[in-house]
């Protein structure tokens, strides 16, 4: 970006010198992406061509129901600038109902076609403006330019009014794009926000839920507990019993630890491969005694990626131990696949297959998995589930900025595909 004087003249402009003026200052903002940046090109490429020493960028502020100065150029700019102006202000309604660029010199009878004419005139002179440009854009009016003290406004040509309101409009097209980029960013933070809310919420209220069970067998012990104390039955057979509960909670309260601890992934460089086969080592005892043949294909050219050795392992244990799960009794194979993916667009990937042969997910079920405290292990009293596992799974490879997704057909088994995005080689 070349920064010219602001108080340039342009009077002497010819029209294909504008063209380019115009064109270069199109281009500019094209290459900005940030409304500051924006902001301040934009001021001082309309004090410029409005040969004004001075200058101010008003923005709307939609949720403050205002116009917000967001630029100001020049030393000189009065301290009468006010920063912030309320969207019902005479001024901007007046620019709002005419669209058209207000001058010091527009007469009496220019300012009688709105009812707020007048009182903007008022609030023009007290910001010491020759000229204010409105930004509208399907009828709304996103911004106005405020402009200085100017050269005497009778040597005006109709060149440098032309100018003033090409640029004028190719500075609204800027702001448009700008101010709806920022919204949306602004909304996919909050969603975000919101998810993990809402999350924690269902977590809080689950948690109560499973609690509650737990409790009122420990709170049944304790209350027949003196009355029973003689009779060593009930007392073995019932504290056997209440262990089991305070574990279960225990283990509920370090899952939702878990969970809660919102922990930024420690990304570092690592062989997926070789974590891969650590969590494989870890299982093969239990999956040996269960009878389950464990079949390993490690793509040996697999891309290197960047993650969180602690959070991937967990997320891989989570995975086998539910296969081995969905496998009681019966045997069976667990095939465990890695490889290299190239996505559409060519993003590479290391990916990840977890294939069992066990009892499979039934369709209505699949869409509830990663949903905090669901669980079909509440019967089998061996491995009672918290339903949380999944859900942890999910919120690391989100972390990850990976991709999880699940395949099942009930009675043959069940596949679980993760992606990691690669580095690059
Ligand atoms: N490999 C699998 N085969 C069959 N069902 C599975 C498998 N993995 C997960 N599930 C189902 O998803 C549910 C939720 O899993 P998870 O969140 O790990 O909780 P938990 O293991 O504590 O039940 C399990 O209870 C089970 O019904
Ligand atoms: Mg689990």
């Amino acid at each position: 970006m070349t920064s010219r004087p602001p108080n340039t003249d342009f009077s002497t402009s010819s029209s294909s010198e504008l063209l380019t003026i115009v064109t270069q200052f199109a281009s500019d903002l094209g290459t900005m992406t940030d409304l500051p940046t924006i902001g301040n090109r934009i001021v001082h490429e309309l004090c410029r061509a409005g040969a004004t020493t001075h200058g101010a960028l008003f923005v709307l502020d939609r949720e403050h129901e205002c116009y917000r100065r967001a630029n100001m150029v020049g030393s000189d700019a009065p301290a009468s600038i006010p920063s912030t102006l309320a969207v019902s202000h005479p001024l901007p309604q007046h620019l709002l109902a005419t669209n058209w660029i207000m001058a010091q010199t527009d007469s009496a009878t220019d300012l009688q076609d709105t009812d707020f004419g007048a009182d903007a005139r008022r609030a023009m002179e007290s910001m010491q403006a020759s000229r204010i440009v409105p930004h509208l854009n399907k009828s709304r009016l996103i911004a106005f330019t405020v402009l200085g003290a100017a050269v005497p406004l009778t040597t005006e040509q109709a060149l440098s009014k032309a100018m003033l309101a090409a640029l004028a409009q190719t500075a609204t097209n800027a702001l448009d794009t700008i101010v709806l980029y920022e919204d949306l960013h602004r909304s996919h933070t909050l969603m975000k926000r919101t998810d993990r809310l809402k999350s924690l919420e269902t977590i809080a209220g689950g948690f109560a839920h499973e609690i509650r069970n737990p409790l009122t067998s420990i709170k049944t012990f304790i209350q027949l507990a003196p009355e029973r104390k003689d009779d060593p039955q009930f007392i073995q057979e019932f504290s056997k019993v209440v262990l089991d509960d305070v574990y279960r909670i225990e283990r509920l309260i370090q899952e939702i630890l878990d969970y809660a601890r919102y922990m930024e992934p420690k990304l570092t460089d690592e062989d997926f491969n070789d974590i891969v086969a650590s969590c494989l080592y870890f299982i093969d005892v239990k999956a040996d005694s269960r009878g389950i043949k464990i079949e390993k294909e490690l793509a040996p050219d697999l891309p290197r990626v960047m993650l969180d050795r602690q959070q991937i392992k967990q997320v891989l244990l989570n995975l086998l131990l539910n296969a081995i799960d969905s496998m009681a009794g019966a045997g069976g194979r667990l095939r465990v696949q890695t490889r290299t993916v190239v996505k559409p667009g060519g993003k590479v990937w290391a990916h990840i297959e977890i294939e069992d042969t066990g009892e499979g997910i039934q369709e209505a079920n699949l869409e509830h998995i990663f949903d905090p405290f669901f669980t079909t292990k509440h019967e089998s009293g061996e491995h009672e589930g918290t339903g949380l596992g999944l859900t942890i799974v999910h919120q690391i490879i989100q972390e990850h900025h990976g991709e999880i997704r699940v395949k099942s057909t009930v009675g043959i088994g069940t596949t679980f595909f993760v992606s990691l995005p690669a580095l690059p080689a």
